[in-house]
């Protein structure tokens, strides 16, 4: 039987056409002047973005939902930096931007123009590794080292938020400067998860870095 052609518009063409209508509805008539036509179905939103990673500057096109983990891995075949969970939640993939330690799934690659990326691969060589890439060979902290990446630059970020007196959940003083006690070190280490239960392992590496360093 021949339908009427008002029953032949896809699901998805309705979609597309009631969150426009929302979204135009819910605007007063002077933004709605100013907003950009939508973009066409189908059409990629890209842009231009410049980072230095590990030391030398990267300028790519990526399509603007591009995480900074699939920048590394995907576009700078960085595959050192590991996807464990790709929702924030096992530190698998953290480097360090700025300094800082962030979960590079959780962050787009187009809110870090002009940043300095450090990923395991910058940290070290393998004739010159990083002290804390050393303490990890030395008391063996991994088994399958899938986590090893992420939990190494945590590492190195943690130490020095300590070291500039960041507290944490656990600090019973937040007017001093905090000391890594195995509590701290439990604590702020809790965003990476190690399946193979290295655990002990791991805080005797970043224990004894932590002897010389802080
Ligand atoms: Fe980013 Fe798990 S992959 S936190
Ligand atoms: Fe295997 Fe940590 S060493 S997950």
């Amino acid at each position: 039987m021949t339908q009427p052609d008002f029953l032949t518009v896809s699901r998805r063409g309705l979609l597309i056409a009631g969150a426009a209508s929302a979204a135009a509805s819910s605007l007063p008539g002077d933004a709605m002047a100013a907003t950009e036509p939508p973009a066409t179905p189908g059409t990629v939103p890209t842009a231009r973005v410049t980072i230095d990673v590990n030391g030398k500057a990267h300028t790519l096109n990526l399509d603007t939902r591009t995480t900074l983990l699939d920048t590394l891995r995907e576009h700078l075949h960085l595959t050192g930096t590991k996807k464990g969970c790709d929702h924030g939640q096992c530190g698998a993939c953290t480097v360090l931007v700025d300094g800082q330690r962030i979960n590079s799934c959780l962050t787009l690659a187009v809110m870090h123009e002009g940043a300095k990326v450090t990923t395991i691969e910058g940290l070290g060589t393998p004739r010159q590794l990083h002290p804390m890439q050393a303490a990890f060979v030395k008391h063996d902290g991994y088994q399958c080292g899938y986590c090893t990446p992420g939990q190494i630059c945590s590492a190195v970020g943690m130490l020095d938020e300590v070291r500039r007196g960041v507290p944490s959940h656990v600090s019973a003083d937040l007017n001093t400067r905090p000391v890594l006690s195995a509590d701290e070190l439990r604590e702020r280490m809790s965003g990476n998860l190690c399946r193979c239960g290295a655990y002990s392992n791991i805080a005797e590496a970043i224990t004894e870095v932590a002897g010389v360093a802080t």
